[in-house]
């Protein structure tokens, strides 16, 4: 199956006619399927500040995409990279996406040389590879985490790291997906994930697409599940795993990986070597974004808690490497360290 065939769209992608970097706008779904047109440097980053992109290897390309973008329009590049890296901190693929960008760019010389050699050209160039290869592998990485799956494997997956996490495919999602392919008749459960609900709103709406079935439930649901022996195992994302293996990941990925080793479940992190960050040593030295309170106080747009609460959010945490059953990967199931892992790849 080509990506083009794909029944879910690409969620970044070049539109050269404006030029416009084109993104899925994850805040409409599951409503509708729009799609939003970013022309300048500063509406992507709103788009990303704002969750109508979001997923780590999304946020890579999209990151590329705005370099190129920046480069195309005349905007200042370097200042276009700090504006899109500041954007959120804890995916490490923005980073990744923006430098890929800007080392093509940078490669055409200098002043008004590289425009005559083609620095836009090349900022896109990389940009397209960095989409390319993302879709590319998800599919080797779903491919190797399928393997781990037994007939009818019911899985629970939080947070959404489905396609629209992605550019396309998805990395925990594509694990589903692959088995699916391969007819093993997985089932997932899907956790809404508070606050701002990506399970409910966008792996429902991805495995609804796709055929797979899949029953939402309360994120407080997990426990009882896995009691009752309905998990088989959990499979979720990463924003960035750190040099000894502790993985970032949607706030309550940690809470899910206690219940897992507390009920004997594999509990397995899918995410391509982009997502391995070995400048982070290990997870304490992880950044974790802070997000508006009002995401904790409303549900969507709907105030739930009495006004002047205190309401704290942080959009992720850290789960330990050692609560980690297996790292899957594009290569293979990665073991820590994983400096020593990547330089064997
Ligand atoms: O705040 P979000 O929606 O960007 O958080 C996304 C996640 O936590 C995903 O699980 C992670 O980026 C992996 S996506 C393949």
């Amino acid at each position: 199956v080509s990506a083009d065939a794909d029944p879910i769209p690409r969620t970044v992608s070049w539109d050269a006619e404006r030029p416009a970097v084109r993104l899925i706008d994850q805040r409409r779904l599951p409503g509708s399927l729009e799609f939003l047109d970013c022309r300048t440097v500063d509406e992507v980053c709103v788009a990303i500040l704002g969750l109508a992109v979001r997923g780590a290897p999304a946020l890579g390309a999209t990151g590329a995409y705005g370099i190129a973008l920046a480069a195309a329009v005349g905007e200042d590049v370097e200042r276009a990279a700090a504006a899109l890296v500041a954007t959120r901190p804890t995916a490490v693929n923005l980073a990744w996406g923006v430098q890929r960008a800007v080392a093509a760019w940078s490669a055409r010389g200098t002043g008004a040389a590289r425009a005559l050699a083609g620095g836009a050209a090349g900022a896109l160039a990389e940009a397209e590879r960095v989409a390319d290869e993302d879709v590319a592998c998800n599919r080797a990485l779903g491919a190797a985490g399928a393997a781990l799956l037994g007939d009818g494997a019911r899985v629970l997956t939080h947070c959404n790291a489905g396609s629209l996490a992605c550019v396309g495919y998805g990395t925990a999602v594509g694990v589903i997906r692959a088995a699916a392919e391969a007819g093993k008749g997985p089932r997932v459960w899907v956790d809404e994930t508070r606050p701002v609900l990506q399970g409910a709103r966008l792996t429902a709406w991805e495995l609804d697409r796709l055929g797979i079935p899949a029953t939402l439930v309360a994120d407080v649901a997990a426990a009882g599940l896995m009691a009752a022996g309905e998990v088989d195992c959990v499979i979720v994302g990463a924003d960035r795993v750190a040099a000894n293996g502790d993985v970032a990941n949607k706030v309550g990925t940690y809470g899910l990986a206690v219940l897992a080793r507390h009920h004997g479940i594999p509990f397995y992190v899918a995410a391509p070597t982009s997502t391995i960050d070995l400048a982070t040593p290990d997870g304490a030295a992880i950044v974790v974004e802070q997000r508006p309170a009002e995401e904790v106080t409303t549900i969507a747009g709907v105030r739930v808690a009495p006004d002047g609460v205190v309401a704290r959010n942080p959009a992720f945490d850290v789960t330990p490497t050692s609560l980690v059953t297996a790292l899957i990967t594009e290569h293979g199931l990665a073991t820590p360290p994983l400096r020593s892992f990547l330089s064997a790849t």
